[in-house]
């Protein structure tokens, strides 16, 4: 009787572990798709020069040979592969991702990309969401301070 239960347990696991291969499958290939949960999770750790410095010496270790040295993507290894490692300097792109999402899909990894949970600490990955958020250009400042100086250069003139 147990026995039979358990060969019933592994088939369903068999069955979800395929429906799981096939949903992979068919959306893998242009969505990289996050928990809601991860993404909220909120970045511990402040980008300081130090720590900054140290994520770029694990970033040259670990990353660089598929991400490149200046994160566009063109690592010695990209041409490798039929994926394209993502370019970081790539302002939309970073925008839109929050820095859990980034230290997610660093712990998780996704083919070709090799999962970092075993390879690094919890606090070298939050090091390394802020190392890779420097290679994009900053946005372009906000025109309200162009405004606020004009407004203080007129308004004297308005009084003399
Ligand atoms: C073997 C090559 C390889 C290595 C090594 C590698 N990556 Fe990637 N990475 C990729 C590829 C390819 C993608 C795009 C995957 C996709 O979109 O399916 C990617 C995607 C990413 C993304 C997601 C960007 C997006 O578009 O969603 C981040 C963040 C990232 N890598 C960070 C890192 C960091 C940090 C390291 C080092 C700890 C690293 N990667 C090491 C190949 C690599």
């Amino acid at each position: 009787m147990t026995e039979r239960s358990a060969i019933w347990r592994s088939v369903a696991f068999l069955g979800l572990g395929l429906a799981w291969a096939a949903w992979a499958f068919a959306h893998g290939k242009d969505r990289w798709p996050v928990p809601a949960e991860a993404k909220n999770v909120k970045n511990p750790l402040p980008a300081t020069e130090a720590s900054l410095a140290a994520a770029k010496a694990i970033y040259v270790d670990n990353c660089e040979q598929c991400h490149g040295e200046k994160g566009k993507g063109d690592g010695s290894d990209a041409p490798m592969y039929s994926v394209k490692p993502a370019d970081f300097t790539d302002t939309h792109m970073m925008e839109e991702m929050t820095d859990g999402e980034i230290f997610y899909k660093i712990s998780e990894g996704r083919r070709p990309m090799p999962s970092f949970k075993k390879r690094l600490t919890e606090e070298q990955r939050w090091q390394l969401v802020n190392y890779v958020r420097t290679f994009a250009p900053k946005p372009e400042p906000a025109p309200k301070t162009v405004g606020a100086s004009v407004t203080k250069k007129v308004l004297p003139h308005k009084h003399q």
